[in-house]
């Protein structure tokens, strides 16, 4: 299969982004044909620095080997770099109903954050996302839950499209992962874990320990002591379980027993033990790719021919069934 996904280079990737996502392309690398990118176009939507931004793209791109993204097997590069992705964006939003736009989730929520910024890239988001897609023609998009409406609307253009123009795209389908679809925040678990919000709501990939101690230590928590999983009673302590079977790989049944009788502080300091270790041979590898900025340049040139290949192909067709040859 050809998958493709991405990351915003905007905030450090964390343990949401990483169980959500990431895990799933390294999974998927070995037997399908891989395209990650790091979404740069799309955090123009949101406030940034300009000065900052292709170190934070650098950033992403340690984070994805570090994390296990092995370069020879999939093509990993800039999304601005291949210009077509911006070209297709155009195109498919002569398509696109702005109704469908203005139902997004993602649209609403970040409209009522940064109140001050409504821009249309923030509405148009999903196309360009719809763009990303369909110019590899996609059959599937591993991301986490809250990209699963943005998937579901690259289907309905990638319909229309091949309705009204002739048939090029496949119809991609959202992959998740059956738990860690939808990490919740450290300070707030009834909100998802996010980037953009205070770093003690995450723990990044390459928290050091000290951090992570301090960051678990202090979650929230809810009434009671038990180590029970109930998302609508517990959904602190349901999300800290998530996290600790999807590193551990225990079922959580098994360690609920392994804590009755004890409260939530032993718990947290066995689960700060179990992410520490997990992510101990992350840090490692990023302080080891740190020093090899020419490396990682040839990872993302080589990337980014490969994705050109693809995207001039594909645009060729696109054009030429649109009327534009
Ligand atoms: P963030 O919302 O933290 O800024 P992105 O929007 O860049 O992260 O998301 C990158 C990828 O990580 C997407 O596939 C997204 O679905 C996934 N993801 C983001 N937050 C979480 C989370 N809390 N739990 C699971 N997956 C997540
Ligand atoms: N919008 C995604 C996010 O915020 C990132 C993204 C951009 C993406 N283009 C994509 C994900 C294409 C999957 C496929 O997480």
């Amino acid at each position: 299969m050809r998958i493709v996904s991405g990351i915003q280079p905007t905030g450090p990737i964390h343990v949401g982004n990483y169980l959500g996502a990431i895990k799933q392309w390294i999974s998927l690398q070995d037997k399908n044909e891989c395209v990650f990118f790091v979404a740069d176009l799309h955090a123009l939507t949101t406030p940034y620095e300009a000065k900052d931004l292709q170190k934070s793209v650098t950033e992403k791109v340690i984070a994805y080997l570090a994390a296990g993204l092995d370069p020879d097997k999939v093509i990993i590069f800039t999304q601005s770099k291949v210009k077509e992705h911006t070209e297709l964006a155009w195109l498919l939003s002569t398509i696109c109903p702005i109704g469908e736009l203005e139902r997004m989730t993602q649209y609403k929520d970040k409209s009522k954050k940064y109140k001050e910024n409504i821009n249309a890239g923030l509405l148009t988001y999903p196309v360009l996302m719809a763009a990303d897609i369909l110019l590899y023609k996609a059959q599937a998009v591993p991301t986490g839950k809250d990209q699963e409406q943005h998937v579901e609307l690259t289907r309905t253009l990638a319909r229309k499209f091949n309705q009204k123009f002739g048939q090029i795209f496949p119809e991609p389908k959202s992959m998740m992962p059956e738990y860690g679809a939808k990490i919740m925040s450290l300070s707030d678990p009834k909100k998802k874990m996010s980037k953009s919000d205070e770093s003690k709501s995450y723990i990044s990939l390459f928290d050091e320990p000290e951090v992570i101690t301090k960051k678990i230590m202090s979650a929230e928590t809810d009434s009671g002591k038990e180590v029970v999983y109930n998302v609508t009673k517990k959904p602190g302590i349901s999300n800290l379980l998530t996290i600790y079977s999807l590193l551990t790989d225990k079922p959580i049944p098994e360690i609920q027993k392994d804590f009755t009788g004890k409260g939530y502080g032993d718990f947290k300091k066995a689960l700060t033990k179990v992410i520490i270790d997990y992510l101990e041979p992350f840090r490692r590898k990023q302080k080891e790719l740190q020093s090899r900025e020419v490396y990682i340049k040839e990872i993302l040139e080589k990337g980014q021919e490969r994705a050109r290949i693809i995207a001039e192909t594909t645009m060729l067709e696109v054009r030429s069934k649109m009327g534009l040859t």
